[in-house]
């Protein structure tokens, strides 16, 4: 039985007495779940937060200060390691099962135009696996070219948790093995109204909230027992990438090697920004201190800085990759305080106080997100490493017709990566040929070259899938 009065009691307190407005309308079970939803809310860090609105960074005069950050470049002689060394040394880390991954997956596709999961998008140019399915194949991949068990720790949020279960399983996790398989849930943040500082409803009996930010994947890794689960396993090391981008090169050895050669806590992988305002994070040297000014965050003037030979001084775009020493993870978990709140302004409906829907036509709330690279400035040896754009990231982002990030153009980037691989095993593709590859048929070009003939020729789309992962999900 909810205490009525103790709720009305706490809300007033934290100037949200609002919320209990629809309460007598409510069935005894609405009762409980508001009671539930409200029990859960930090109202003093609420109140924080609201009141916390001229605590945000000067970013412009990080920016001024900001420099190049400690990196492996590519084709450069001066780099601390070797990639062949670096190699060798994640090639040992995957065959003695040192690894796990982190895929983060709560956004909704909102500005994809996909009321689903994004990870249940339809993106194989050929096949039209989904990105659930190229992702998780290039992890058993991985895994089988090690001869090792990789666990899969796949985070979701609210939104999207109930359609992922039910996604995975209806697809047999698409080949992954059900014990490596580990789901969980990030937290939310109630939004408040912009003007007044007063949490919103989104209905008589709810609030409205979203998810808590990929931040949010400290507190949730560690409340859902996953991080005990890592120590089980003895996982050192966790790779962590985003749902968004199938081009990411999961547990990708020489990468891992840099991370442990370098004694890193956070490894960051980046590529060089094709210009001053690409819609990437900038990694930049802040004091000594690896940190992402966000595109959103940083000032024309500073981002479109050049060296003498006219490149960009902050060049590092974030991909959003990260290798996590498993340590570290956890004693940051532990702190509570860690990761600061982002505040965005957006347009969030709910219901007015005479209970009328109120669909906003220009931003009228704020959100609080927290970002998983802020962890950057506290990790012990952060180093970031060079890639390249095509080999690594072609993040879908927006819908067809926006200028960058759409499914056509992430299509055309994987048309392109995987005409290299066969490419690179012998094989001539036909001018404007779409192929694909699955990772599972052959994970580069080196292991293409012993499946297909020598000189094969390829003259309409083709779909090189694993003879197990042939069919293509619903
Ligand atoms: C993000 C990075 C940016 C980077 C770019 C690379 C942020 C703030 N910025 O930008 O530095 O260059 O990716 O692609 O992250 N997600 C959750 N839960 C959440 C919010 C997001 O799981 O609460 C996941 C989403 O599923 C998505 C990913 O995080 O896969 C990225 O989130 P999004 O908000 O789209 O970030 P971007 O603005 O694209």
């Amino acid at each position: 039985m909810v205490d009525k009065q103790a709720l009305v009691n706490r809300l007033r307190d934290a100037g949200q007495e609002h919320l209990m407005q629809f309460w007598d309308e409510l069935s005894v079970a609405g009762q409980a779940e508001l009671a539930t939803q409200l029990d859960k809310i930090d109202f003093d860090l609420v109140s924080q937060l609201v009141a916390g609105h001229d605590d945000a960074p000067n970013w412009s005069e990080l920016a001024a200060k900001a420099k190049p950050p400690r990196a492996i470049r590519l084709d450069s002689a001066e780099n601390e390691f070797s990639a062949d060394e670096a190699c060798e040394r994640g090639e040992e880390a995957l065959r003695t099962g040192q690894l796990g991954l982190i895929l983060v997956a709560g956004g909704q596709g909102t500005r994809l135009n996909f009321d689903h999961p994004k990870g249940m998008f339809k993106l194989g140019p050929v096949s039209n696996r989904t990105l659930f399915q190229i992702l998780i194949e290039r992890l058993r991949a991985i895994a089988r070219r090690y001869d090792v068990r990789i666990s899969m720790y796949l985070m979701t949020s609210h939104a999207t948790d109930a359609e992922t279960h039910e996604f995975l399983n209806r697809n047999d996790r698409f080949g992954l093995a059900e014990a490596d398989l580990k789901v969980f849930c990030q937290g939310t943040m109630p939004a408040v109204d912009a003007q007044t500082g007063r949490l919103l409803l989104a209905d008589p009996g709810s609030l409205a909230v979203s998810p808590d930010g990929h931040g949010g994947t400290l507190a949730a890794f560690r409340s859902s027992g996953c991080m005990a689960d890592t120590v089980d396993r003895e996982i050192e090391h966790l790779f962590y990438c985003q749902i968004d981008n199938p081009l990411a090169q999961i547990c990708d050895p020489t990468l891992i090697g840099y991370h442990l050669l370098a004694d890193s806590d956070m490894t960051t992988q980046v590529v060089k920004k094709r210009e001053a305002t690409e819609r990437v994070g900038n990694v930049v040297d802040l004091d000594g201190r690896t940190q992402i000014i966000e595109y959103s965050d940083l000032p024309d003037q500073y981002g479109k800085r050049t060296n003498a030979d006219g490149s960009l001084l902050l060049w590092a775009g974030n991909l959003a990759i990260h290798i996590f020493r498993r340590q570290f993870l956890q004693e940051a978990a532990g702190q509570a305080e860690v990761l600061p709140f982002h505040r965005a302004l957006k347009k969030v409906p709910h219901i007015d106080q005479a209970g009328n829907a109120i669909e906003p036509a220009s931003a009228n709330a704020i959100k609080f997100e927290r970002f998983i690279f802020d962890l950057l400035p506290v990790a012990k040896n952060a180093i970031v490493i060079e890639s390249r754009a095509s080999e690594a990231f072609a993040p879908v982002k927006n819908a067809n017709g926006a200028a960058s990030d759409t499914p056509q153009h992430t299509q055309a980037a994987m048309i392109q990566y995987d005409r290299s691989v066969l490419a690179g095993a012998g094989a001539e593709v036909g001018p404007g040929v779409a192929v694909e590859v699955s990772p599972l048929y052959a994970l580069d070009s080196d292991e293409a070259r012993a499946k297909i003939q020598p000189a094969q020729r390829i003259n309409e789309p083709t779909y090189f899938a694993a003879p197990e992962a042939a069919t293509v999900p619903e």
